[in-house]
């Protein structure tokens, strides 16, 4: 039983057996009365009935009335009793949903304002860690990011004379490049996680052509001879976006699809199925494709299929998918992964991005 049944169920017993007390005794009282002046006030049994029968109608109708105030009252208390703790459920609703600014008003009741003062003490400390987690990831990166070019750069004059180096020494070098562009890539995934994270991420919108923004940025990718089928009604169809932050969302796809989607991509634009106004670019892959417990966990902060390791694709840190979803969800749009609709293994990621028929 809840609050608010409880507090009702309390109010209309208590009225019923106050009524009912009352019944008793002004019942009783009046038929013992009456009973003992009949010969003085000269009654006859006929009217002493009549009597006793009329004030037990009007007693019944007071405990009616009486009941139903009381439920009237139940129901006013229980909202008020009930209200804090909606708004409370409400407030750690959007807590939990990130609007980490969120407060509960302070209240004019000593007894409330005590759970008030501690929720809102809670959530203003949870908010100043939460930001200082955010600001430490930053403010690494940054730290990171200046050794990291000047490494890259030293690097960069090794490789123009790797010729000059032993067979073992350019191994080494080979290596040390290929660390050296994960890293970087890594220290740049966290930058703009961080930028997500702060609010502080501001599209730089142009209007691009679906069809040729979606061929240049494969041809820039790591698959840059991957098959791209464009539905010819959205050859034309432009899109409003941001071109570095678009083209890292099909780049990171394409990535994917050659780590863990078993080494070549097929892309396909078409318009959405089942929304107007929104084109599809969808990155297939001949890979195992992602399990039903994987669909969404990959798309979180640093997840990977439990299948990743065994695929021999280890050195992700899980940072791709997160990215994709916060620069799409951006742009107003959304993406998922599914299996392939022609009934091939691998998987199928989907990108839907709202998108017009002409330039705006
Ligand atoms: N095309 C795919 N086929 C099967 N599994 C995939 C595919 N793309 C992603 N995954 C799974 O999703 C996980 C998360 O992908 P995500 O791109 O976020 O990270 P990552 O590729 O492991 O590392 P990062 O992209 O940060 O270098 C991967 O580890 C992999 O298990
Ligand atoms: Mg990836």
């Amino acid at each position: 039983m809840g609050v608010r049944s409880r507090i009702l169920a309390t109010f209309v017993v208590g009225s019923l057996v106050l009524s009912g007390v009352l019944f008793f005794f002004a019942f009783t009282l009046t038929r013992s009365n009456l009973r003992q002046r009949e010969v003085e006030l000269g009654l006859g049994d006929q009217s002493i009935g009549e009597t006793l029968s009329s004030l037990r109608t009007s007693l019944i109708l007071a405990t009616v009335i009486t009941v139903l105030v009381g439920l009237m009252l139940g129901i006013v208390s229980s909202e008020r009793v009930v209200q804090p703790l909606v708004g409370a459920a409400n407030a750690a609703r959007a807590i939990a949903d990130g609007r980490l600014d969120t407060r509960l008003e302070p209240t004019d009741d000593p007894d409330l304002n005590a759970l008030t003062d501690s929720f809102n003490d809670m959530v203003a400390r949870l908010q100043a860690r939460v930001e200082r987690d955010n600001r430490f990831a930053s403010d690494v990166s940054h730290e990171l990011r200046s050794p990291l070019m000047t490494l890259a750069a030293s690097v960069e004059v090794m490789v123009s004379r790797r010729d000059e180096l032993p067979e073992r020494g350019q191994a080494a070098l080979d290596l040390l490049v290929a660390d050296v562009a994960r890293f970087s890539g890594l220290v740049e995934d966290l930058l703009e996680i961080s930028r997500y994270d702060a609010g502080a991420v501001r599209l730089t919108r142009d209007d691009l052509r679906v069809g040729e923004f979606v061929e240049q940025a494969i041809r820039a990718s790591t698959l840059p001879r991957s098959t791209i089928q464009i539905d010819p009604r959205c050859a034309t169809a432009y899109l409003s976006g941001d071109r570095r932050r678009l083209a890292r969302v099909i780049a990171n796809l394409i990535d994917n699809a050659r780590t863990h989607g078993g080494g070549g991509a097929a892309v396909h634009v078409t318009p959405a199925d089942d929304s107007a106004g929104h084109v599809w670019i969808a990155v297939e892959d001949t890979g195992e494709g992602v399990t039903d417990a994987d669909i969404d966990r990959i798309f979180d902060r640093f997840s990977r299929g439990t299948g990743a390791s065994k695929r021999g694709a280890s050195e992700g840190a899980g940072l791709g998918l997160s990215l994709v979803r916060e620069h799409v969800r951006l742009h107003g749009g959304r993406v998922w992964v599914e299996a392939r609709r022609d009934g091939n293994p691998g998987a199928r990621f989907v990108v839907e991005l709202p998108c017009e028929a002409q330039a705006s």
